[in-house]
């Protein structure tokens, strides 16, 4: 079985900056798209010749905001990955969109260029948080972006952010009602977090209270897996984003673009991978623990078997014993001889469990 891996790519601009947002992404228009995008296809080329074995499982266009590159320039990435490497006939391409397109028949166009899974940043499904979270669409343009997706697309996702301040659980446990309605495959909804240097940060304006977002979890949580979407991941519910899975699972990927980083074996040695092809040797310390990190996300947990051959350590001398029997009697995370994994309330404190377990 040849080793499989994903590939990212990272466009860096945005029509805007929203205020919450510490992504690498620029507000600047993009002045040498097609100069650019020959660009990548080099970096492609440069890490094939890493990884000329490897079997493409999956593609993302992350950003920033992927849905401004023009199809054409999407097409002709998607035609330098499959024509450079070998790729698994179910693989899956996503693409981050914004709602408010910048062309007509976009995601008509997206299908066309070889997109099979579209992600649409929603964030709110109201009028006043939009404008709250600085985004550039209404409602009116959100649903029908929903429309069109689940018209033309397969497979499909969108974004919402909660917890937002000044929320009312009632008002989330509408949105999220709605959000079930619209019949999608995937929902992510991540916590409002203010991060350092953001407009909301700079502000002042402060994360709901611990209690009220816990609240807000805990019943997006049991709502979610009790109407179609178990929860698989942290902040992910319903058909797993196979892409992503790859992170979780310490799979290999290729980041190409200006805020990607990749990791990739090269002879049995596992690398760091980062804008503009630079390289660095992973110790099996680091690896070990970004395993945890990235591996405890996930409900399936952390198979220990795997954890022994992708770092080369041991997974139960690796961690501090006694702290892990502590949290397994908390009933926050469950270990067996073959896993360890989070339960769904070891989940609202992943970090504890995290830096327990690697101290
Ligand atoms: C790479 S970002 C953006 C994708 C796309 N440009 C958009 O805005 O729709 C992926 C997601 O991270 C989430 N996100 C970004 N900053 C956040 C923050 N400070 N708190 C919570 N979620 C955040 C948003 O839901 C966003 O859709
Ligand atoms: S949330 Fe999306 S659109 Fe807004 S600045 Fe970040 S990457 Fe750009």
């Amino acid at each position: 079985m040849p080793n499989t891996i994903g590939i990212y790519i990272h466009w860096p601009f945005c029509r805007s900056k929203c205020p919450y947002c510490d992504f690498y992404s620029s507000a600047q228009k993009c002045n040498n798209e097609d100069e650019l995008i020959e660009q990548y296809c080099q970096d492609l080329e440069y890490y094939h010749s890493l990884s000329d074995n490897d079997q493409v499982r999956s593609i993302f266009f992350g950003g920033g905001t992927p849905s401004l590159i023009k199809p054409q320039n999407i097409e002709k990435l998607i035609d330098t990955v499959t024509s450079l490497w070998s790729c698994s006939p179910q693989i899956e391409v996503s693409l981050e969109a914004n709602p408010n397109s910048n062309h007509p028949h976009m995601f008509q166009d997206l299908k066309i260029a070889g997109i099979n899974r579209l992600s649409l940043g929603i964030q709110a499904l109201n009028d006043a948080d939009l404008k709250f979270l600085g985004r550039t669409h209404k409602l009116s343009e959100a649903l029908h972006a929903i429309e069109e997706v689940t018209t033309f697309f397969n497979n499909h996702s969108i974004d919402l952010i909660y917890a937002r301040p000044n929320q009312k659980i009632e008002n989330w446990q509408q949105e999220l009602k709605q959000a079930v309605s619209f019949g999608l495959k995937h929902i992510s909804l991540y916590q409002l977090t203010i991060e350092e240097n953001t407009v909301f940060a700079k502000k002042g304006i402060k994360a709901l209270e611990e209690n009220a977002a816990a609240e807000m979890y805990t019943f997006t949580q049991e709502y979610l897996n009790t109407h179609g979407y178990p929860q698989y991941e942290i902040s992910n519910f319903g058909q797993p984003c196979l892409h992503n899975c790859g992170y979780w699972q310490g799979e290999d990927y290729i980041g190409v673009g200006a805020g990607a980083h990749g990791r990739i074996h090269i002879d049995n040695k596992i690398f760091a991978t980062t804008h503009p092809r630079q390289l660095e040797e992973l110790t099996s310390q680091e690896r070990a623990e970004e395993l945890i990190i990235m591996g405890l996300r996930i409900l399936e947990g952390i198979n220990k078997k795997h954890f022994s051959e992708q770092c080369g350590l041991n997974f139960d001398s690796f961690v501090n014993l006694e702290k892990l029997h502590t949290l397994a009697s908390q009933n926050l995370i469950i270990n067996t001889t073959e896993k360890i994994r989070p339960t769904t309330k070891g989940l609202l404190v992943l970090n504890k469990i995290i830096e327990d377990l690697c101290c």
